[in-house]
């Protein structure tokens, strides 16, 4: 028997049936639909629908509920269509028919998209505590590695030096930005939808403002049509997760690399890595594979839901009850990934003589070039004049670092003796103090920025 079967002279068919029921992907929000009841009670008994007899029943009832369901006493039943059903049963069997004018005024329609708004606000708070703990990691990291200079890569090719806490608090800063997202995303899903029944608000004097308090929520949704309808507040939630998986899988990507025998940059704690079934010899950085791979899964749980919004017209269709699967699992994987990203950075271990060795003079090149600039050669010529110099270093197989000053001034008589404290490692580091630069002092003012952001939150 179902609640609204009414009108119906017919059961429904066994696979509509497994087609409609939603339980097992939205129990999930059992503590939100029961706050959302527990709310919409204290709401009808303000304006006379319920006697406070009848309220405390259905309270001290849902309380029950979950005070059953913490400690994994409830049992839900093949029959509950979703979590409003079975709450609405299991509130029943404990209190009789004092539930019957708990649903009054209050359509599912309203009260799924509570409960959903409800639960991401929740996991907004989760997920950016999460990434701070993350930053807060990067933070440690980047000055473990003070000193580490390393090559700083565009195309996959060596191209500058740049100091390794710099490449570390590139990171924190990107994550800095998701967080900005998700507090976005956050005050946008602030927003009660209960009280617009099913489409055209409840028909009862109910104290919406009153009832957005005792939820918790900023604001009362200002059109009912708009409220059951809208799930852009969805999208968004999905939208953030695919932008943190698509920068946490960038960065994955490079750690990966860096941890290959061919680099051999880092070397990743046991206790984030696998083995091999079949080659003894093998570690394998799954951790950062499988942080990669959840990039591809978040895009696919925000186009997957977008494609099947964009066709249901307003206000409630039941295509709507499909935002939840990737809604949840999206918000479960970043949280996760967070936890492993945190984990793999804080224990691997930087092989600081291994990167020293990979140090191809060429990276200096740019310097080299500035140097002539600052002896007042335009920046095309100087790139130019390099740009030989470099040819000769590889047809020659010699150093940058090591041509005679005399074989320099064959290329510009601008070369002095001084071109050879321009050609040190440090110099190129010191030389790039600009603002956001990969200079000592820069890197140290980012680090202090970093430290102001963390101490925000
Ligand atoms: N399980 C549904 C969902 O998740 C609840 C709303 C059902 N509303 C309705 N009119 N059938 O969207």
């Amino acid at each position: 028997m179902k609640m609204w079967d009414g009108r119906f002279a017919k059961a429904s068919d066994a696979n509509m049936e497994i087609l409609n029921n939603s339980l097992e992907i939205d129990k999930r929000l059992i503590e939100e639909d029961v706050d959302g009841s527990i709310a919409w009670a204290c709401a009808l008994y303000g304006c006379g629908v319920l006697s406070a007899t009848e309220r405390d029943a259905i309270i001290s009832g849902l309380e029950g509920i979950i005070a059953d369901y913490t400690s994994g006493l409830v049992k839900f039943l093949s029959s509950d269509e979703d979590i409003h059903m079975a709450v609405e049963r299991l509130l029943a069997d404990r209190i009789g028919d004092a539930v019957a004018k708990l649903h009054t005024g209050r359509s599912r329609n309203d009260q799924v998209v509570t409960d959903v708004r409800l639960f991401v606000k929740k996991q907004y708070t989760a997920l950016v505590s999460e990434i701070t703990l993350l930053q807060k990691i990067l933070l440690g990291r980047a000055k473990k590695d003070g000193d580490v200079i390393m090559p700083g890569y565009t195309h996959l090719q060596q191209a500058q030096p740049i100091l390794m806490p710099h490449y570390w608090l590139s990171m924190f800063f990107a994550l800095e930005r998701e967080k900005k997202r998700l507090c976005n995303a956050s005050a946008i899903s602030d927003v009660m939808p209960l009280g617009s029944g099913a489409i055209a608000g409840a028909g009862f004097a109910i104290d919406r403002t009153k009832l957005a308090e005792a939820l918790g929520f900023a604001a009362v949704s200002p059109n009912s049509i708009d409220a059951v309808a809208s799930r852009d507040f969805v999208i968004e939630a999905l939208s953030c997760c695919a932008s943190i998986s698509i920068t946490l899988s960038r960065y994955a990507e490079d750690l990966i690399i860096w941890s290959s025998r061919e680099f051999g940059f880092i070397e990743l704690d046991d206790a984030w890595s696998t083995g091999s079934s079949m080659m003894p010899q093998k570690k394998n950085p799954d951790s950062l594979e499988l942080i990669r791979s959840k990039a591809g899964r978040c895009i696919g749980n925000y186009t997957g839901f977008a494609a099947t919004l964009k066709g249901v017209g307003l206000a409630y269709y039941k295509d709507l009850q499909e935002d939840k699967e990737p809604l949840f699992d999206s918000l479960y994987q970043m949280i996760l990934v967070c936890k492993v990203f945190r984990g793999v950075v804080e224990t691997l271990d930087v092989k600081v003589d291994i990167i020293g060795s990979r140090l191809d003079p060429l990276l200096l090149a740019t310097d080299l070039a500035d140097y002539l600039v600052n002896k007042n050669m335009p920046f095309r010529q100087a790139h130019k004049v390099v740009g030989k110099i470099v040819a000769y270093c590889i047809e020659k197989q010699i150093d940058l670092i090591k041509i005679p000053i005399a074989r320099l001034k064959e290329f510009s008589d601008l070369f002095g003796s001084d071109v050879a404290d321009v050609l040190k490692w440090n110099s190129a580091i010191k030389h790039r103090n600009v603002a956001g630069g990969t200079g000592r002092d820069s890197v140290k003012a980012q680090m202090e920025e970093a430290e102001k952001m963390i101490g925000k939150n």
